[in-house]
């Protein structure tokens, strides 16, 4: 007998707080989709905001978990390029039964992953959402991206050797992954701000240099200089998307004709100096994120294998849906540092 029903966490109103629903429909895929048992979830900082400001898509009850793991249980029509069994990752796209604080949720064949026997699902579950605000924000077309030649293209491996790239907030998610894509860009200076704990670290990644993140804005030309020189930065990827401090570190770091790209895509923010702003939001159904995202998809097991692309580390937390509002919490109070919080479903009371 097919499971029909299953247990979800659902946000059931704007304010509320989640509820436990045993009774949630199981969906079917549509074309070109799969159905995927949840097996590792991480929680991300969108989590946090959604739950606490309320659903930008949808209308309540609303289910979030937008960093998702697991095996393949169901074809739908035309999906090709997975088999039942088949251990896959990728990034809840803001519907319900595409999200992953559930038992089962539905995933677009095209823009998913799959898993190489290199890592384990909690591994992995560190890894869609950065994964695809890096490489998006990095690669893809302006405004929505910074347009570096990407590493998937012939030649865009090492292509910016020689060249600087600006990452404020290295020890973020996003910031790790964007460290490695700029390494196999081949940028020969990384240079990132993080508090000094997170610099091993952030050096075993691929960053050149650790600028301190609580540097003053108007101190930032002068400590790059000391870097590299003469050497203009054109480049710099704002991986936090604060208006006020790492906005205005990278808009900072740059030369007048360079660009910035934020992973906040409501920030108000006026470039000045003949500087550019691009904003990532990294939703894959967004048109002009399919191709990039369909590209990345085929690619990114191998770059896993190698080692290219590495997960974060993690902190599994127990008692399965029951433990997201406290990670959540901590998320959205700032107290978690340089680690992704992991959750099992199948680990629910
Ligand atoms: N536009 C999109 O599609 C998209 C997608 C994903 C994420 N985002 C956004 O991108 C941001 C990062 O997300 P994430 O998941 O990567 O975050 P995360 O992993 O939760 O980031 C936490 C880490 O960021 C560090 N950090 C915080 N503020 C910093 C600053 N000003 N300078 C340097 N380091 C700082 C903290 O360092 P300490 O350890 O020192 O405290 C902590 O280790 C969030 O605002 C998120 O909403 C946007």
């Amino acid at each position: 007998m097919p499971i029909t029903q299953q247990n979800a966490l659902v946000l059931p109103q704007k304010g509320a707080d989640f509820v436990l629903d045993t009774a949630i429909p199981v969906p079917k895929p549509g074309k070109e989709e799969v159905l995927v048992k949840v097996k590792s979830v991480a929680l991300t900082p969108a989590d946090a905001k959604l739950r606490k400001f309320g659903l930008i898509y949808g209308d309540y009850p609303g289910i979030l978990g937008f960093d998702i793991t697991g095996e393949v249980v169901e074809l739908g029509e035309g999906a090709d390029r997975f088999k039942v069994g088949d251990r896959v990752f990728y990034g809840g796209n803001f519907v319900n039964e595409y999200c992953g604080f559930q038992e089962y949720a539905l995933a677009d064949q095209n823009t998913t992953m799959l898993i190489p026997s290199t890592l384990s699902y909690d591994e992995a579950a560190t890894l869609p959402v950065a994964l695809w605000t890096a490489y998006l924000g990095l690669y893809n077309i302006i405004p929505y991206g910074l347009a570096l030649k990407s590493i998937l293209d012939d030649g865009g491996m090492g292509a910016y050797e020689g060249k600087a790239i600006f990452i404020s907030g290295g020890p973020s998610s996003v910031g790790q992954t964007a460290i490695q894509f700029a390494k196999l860009s081949g940028f020969t200076y990384i240079i990132t701000t993080a508090s000094a704990k997170h610099t091993e670290y952030l050096k075993s990644l691929g960053a050149t240099h650790i600028v301190d993140r609580d540097i003053p804005v108007a101190e930032i030309p002068a400590a790059l200089k000391n870097i590299v020189g003469s050497l203009e930065i054109e480049s710099a990827y704002d991986a936090i998307g604060d208006a006020d401090t790492s906005l205005a570190q990278a808009m900072a770091a740059i030369v007048p004709g360079g660009r910035v790209l934020t992973t906040n895509p409501m920030v108000v923010f006026e470039p000045q100096d003949g500087k550019a702003l691009s904003r990532v939001n990294a939703t894959a159904t967004i048109q002009h994120n399919v191709e990039p995202l369909r590209k990345l998809a085929v690619r990114i097991p191998s770059l896993l294998e190698a080692k290219s692309i590495q997960p974060a580390r993690i902190e599994v937390l127990p008692g399965g849906f029951s433990a997201i509002p406290e990670g959540l919490d901590r998320i959205f109070n700032g107290q978690v540092s340089g680690v992704k919080l992991v959750i099992h479903p199948e680990d629910t009371a």
